[in-house]
């Protein structure tokens, strides 16, 4: 099937340019985010840029071919990038907890970091929130930047249920924090003891006796120590969440969706797509990842399967058959895939792509790396 409708994704024009400063990788779960992000940044640092890569939760044999094996939530220098130009790597996995304890260091004194931390419910929302993980990675890509030592900065994104929720995590998570629900449930903190019932009234005391029940005591009263603790934040989450978004809507950001050729991956880029447009965020292009292929495209696979029926029929020729079967099952995965993705590209008229193959093993060393970042740049070798 013909794939002349969609410019080339140019991705060495990218990451050679100096006006990109960041690079976000986003996608549906499990299409390849982390790995296009390292393949991205070691490319960058090999084309001779400074670069740190932000990842989350990478394989282990991945973290470990990136030199991270503390989880220490600082950049480490990763050997072996870059040498013959002048570009450096670094690379670091996101702590989400870590990061959240970092800014509540960075407001409060020590004492009432320590209150805060010991806080039952700040420890759970610090390390299961729905959304926090997304909000942590766009608070660490505002810590990276502001220390200014990178001219690339590559962003993983989290592996979400919905790509979308990179985007809407900020705001989510402003809300929640500074919501109605839970500025309430600060009161007693704040009008100290019974005296919050008159503040609110009486239909509050109804929503706080059910929320005690559902609850527990325990819960509310830490949830209301929290809040008042953190009060000082309040503006804080709201401005820096914005702060962000504003940041990723600059021009020296690039989006990168990241998908696979089946459907619901696909489906996810499409929406994360229109997404992008409608908030004019900045869209370098789409990478569908692992398509399938053979390596003899010239024999088609109604062909080979037909061939492979008749030398079943003989006999004798049962390796032969076989191979000719592999092959004909890649081409007609592939031909399914071109398909699918041809959906993609018609949807979205314009918008640049790149194919990067399956490769026989998983993508967990610098070769390998390589490898995909050669691909990404259309780069045949
Ligand atoms: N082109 C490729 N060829 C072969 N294997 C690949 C390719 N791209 C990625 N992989 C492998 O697929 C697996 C998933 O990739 P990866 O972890 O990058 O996905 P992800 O989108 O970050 O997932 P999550 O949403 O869970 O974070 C990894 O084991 C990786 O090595
Ligand atoms: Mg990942």
């Amino acid at each position: 099937m013909s794939t002349t409708a969609s410019p080339a994704l140019d991705v060495d024009g990218l990451l050679a340019n100096p006006t990109t400063q960041i690079v976000v990788c986003c996608g549906a779960g499990g299409v390849g985010k982390t790995t296009t992000s390292a393949a991205l940044a070691v490319r960058a640092a090999d084309a001779g840029r400074t670069v740190v890569v932000l990842t989350i939760d990478p394989a282990r044999r991945l973290a470990q071919a990136l030199g991270l094996t503390t989880l220490d939530n600082v950049p480490r220098v990763v050997k072996g990038v870059g040498a013959d130009s002048g570009g450096r790597l670094w690379a670091m996995q996101l702590d989400m907890k870590r990061t959240f304890d970092e800014i509540v260091e960075a407001h409060s004194t020590p004492q009432r970091a320590r209150q805060i931390y010991a806080n039952p419910f700040y420890q759970s929302l610090s390390s299961s929130f729905a959304g926090t993980q997304e909000y942590m990675a766009m608070e660490k890509l505002g810590q990276l930047r502001a220390r200014g030592e990178w001219d690339l900065i590559v962003v993983d994104t989290p592996p979400s249920r919905s790509a979308l929720d990179f985007l809407d995590a900020p705001q989510r998570m402003a809300r929640f924090l500074d919501g109605r629900m839970i500025r309430l449930l600060a009161a007693p903190a704040k009008a100290g003891g019974r005296a919050y019932l008159k503040v609110v009234g009486a239909g509050f005391a109804l929503f706080a006796r059910v929320l005690t029940r559902i609850l527990g005591t325990q819960v509310l009263a830490d949830v209301s120590a929290f809040v008042g603790a953190l009060d000082s934040m309040f503006g804080g989450f709201r401005e820096r969440a914005e702060a962000t978004y504003e940041m990723l809507r600059r021009p020296g950001t690039a989006f990168i969706v990241v998908t696979a050729p089946e459907s619901d991956a696909l489906r996810e880029a499409s929406f994360f797509l229109d997404r992008l447009a409608a908030d004019q965020m900045p869209l370098a292009g789409v990478i569908v990842n692992r398509v399938h292929g053979s390596a003899v495209p010239e024999l088609s696979g109604q062909r080979a399967e037909t061939a492979a029926e008749a030398l079943e029929e003989i006999g004798g020729q049962e390796l032969t058959a076989s191979v000719l079967r592999i092959h004909a099952d890649l081409m007609f995965l592939g031909r399914r895939e071109q398909r699918l993705t041809a959906r993609l590209r018609k949807a979205h008229p314009g918008v640049a792509m790149r194919e990067i193959p399956a490769l026989p093993g998983e993508v967990h060393d610098l070769a390998a790396l390589r490898t995909v970042g050669a691909a990404m740049a259309g780069d045949p070798d």
